[in-house]
């Protein structure tokens, strides 16, 4: 177990050990626990995280600031458009100044081809843990998160599980590639065998892809890409069907709407879920689009894990957050 955290920052798992994700487990379970148990658990008292947002959030900002809340500490909520963000207050500025008066810096910035090197801009001129609440690459306390869910109805040995992680369609705005981009990266180090399945059109990045292809290979596990909605659902254990953005086929993003319509039909619904297998979990970030991207049947169903995935955003987000803010 490695436990000398303090300090860093958490811009993707990719960039800590096997070992130190195992650490942010360990602590997520063990503080869950304290929570359900009613012990205090004051780890951070005094401390202040600042919670930059440059898009909007409902769980992340909730989850972040009810957490630090719990460890005794305070969390700022912060928009760039009512900051001086918004009049040119740049990324050096930002690590350094508010690096000086909080202890954390946490940051959502989804925009694409800007997120995560402004987060990385900040973290470079920045003397606490800076923290990412989503990028454009990446959204790393929910794959987290999502981890502890399948560790939690699986057990910690998820090796030869099948993942689906399905690309679906949504017609309220074109979403980043962060949420498949960090899960698959994560789920294939624990050995499970994920499937990425998506419209051709519906590409992740390819580095993001030999990583994850990387991973499976070392941890013994396998990573397949499919482009038959129901067949990744076929079999599986866990499906996470939901919608992104065709960022790498064009940035324009009224034509990856466009491109997106074509696939309206990739709908997670009863009868594809008949088709994973009877103990198989649905996963979902939140927010859905409701009886577009799944139907109501489906996300209130039986199998619908979505409510404990969104609790577990709250315990592996104190569990960095203790570990790296000490
Ligand atoms: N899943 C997630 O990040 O939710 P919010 O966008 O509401 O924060």
């Amino acid at each position: 177990m490695q436990t000398h955290l303090t300090g860093r920052d958490m811009i993707t798992p990719d960039e800590w050990t096997d070992d130190e994700v195992n650490t942010i487990f360990e602590v997520a379970f063990d503080l869950k626990r304290k929570r359900a148990l009613g012990e205090p658990h004051a780890l951070l008292r005094d401390k202040v995280l600042a919670m930059m947002f440059f898009f909007s959030s409902t769980r992340t900002r909730v989850s972040f600031e009810a957490g630090m809340a719990q460890l005794g500490g305070h969390a700022q909520f912060i928009e760039s458009r009512t900051t001086q963000i918004s009049h040119g207050d740049t990324a050096k500025e930002i690590g350094e100044i508010v690096g000086r008066y909080c202890d954390g810096i946490a940051i959502r910035q989804v925009d694409w081809g800007v997120g995560n090197q402004y987060i990385r801009d900040v973290a470079q001129a920045s003397r606490v843990p800076v923290l990412n609440m989503q990028d454009d690459w990446y959204h790393p306390f929910q794959a987290l998160a999502d981890m502890m869910t399948v560790f939690e109805r699986f057990g910690r040995d998820v090796r030869g599980k099948t993942l689906n992680m399905s690309w679906a369609y949504a017609s309220s705005y074109q979403k980043p590639l962060s949420v498949p981009q960090s899960l698959i990266t994560l789920a294939t180090r624990f050995g499970m065998n994920v499937r990425l399945t998506r419209p051709p059109e519906f590409k992740l990045m390819p580095e993001i892809m030999d990583l994850a292809a990387d991973n499976a290979r070392k941890s013994g596990g396998s990573f397949e890409v499919m482009d038959d909605f129901d067949a990744g659902f076929a079999g599986a254990d866990v499906v996470y069907p939901k919608s992104w953005g065709a960022t790498m086929t064009t940035t324009d993003m009224e034509e990856s709407k466009r491109i997106g319509d074509q696939y309206k039909d990739w709908i997670a619904d009863e009868r594809r879920m008949e088709m994973a297998l009877d103990h198989s979990i649905y996963m979902h970030c939140l927010p859905a689009d409701r009886n577009i991207e799944v139907t109501d049947g489906v996300i209130d169903g039986r199998h619908s894990a979505v409510y404990d995935e969104a609790e577990n955003r709250l315990h592996v987000q104190k569990a960095v957050m203790a570990l790296t803010m000490r």
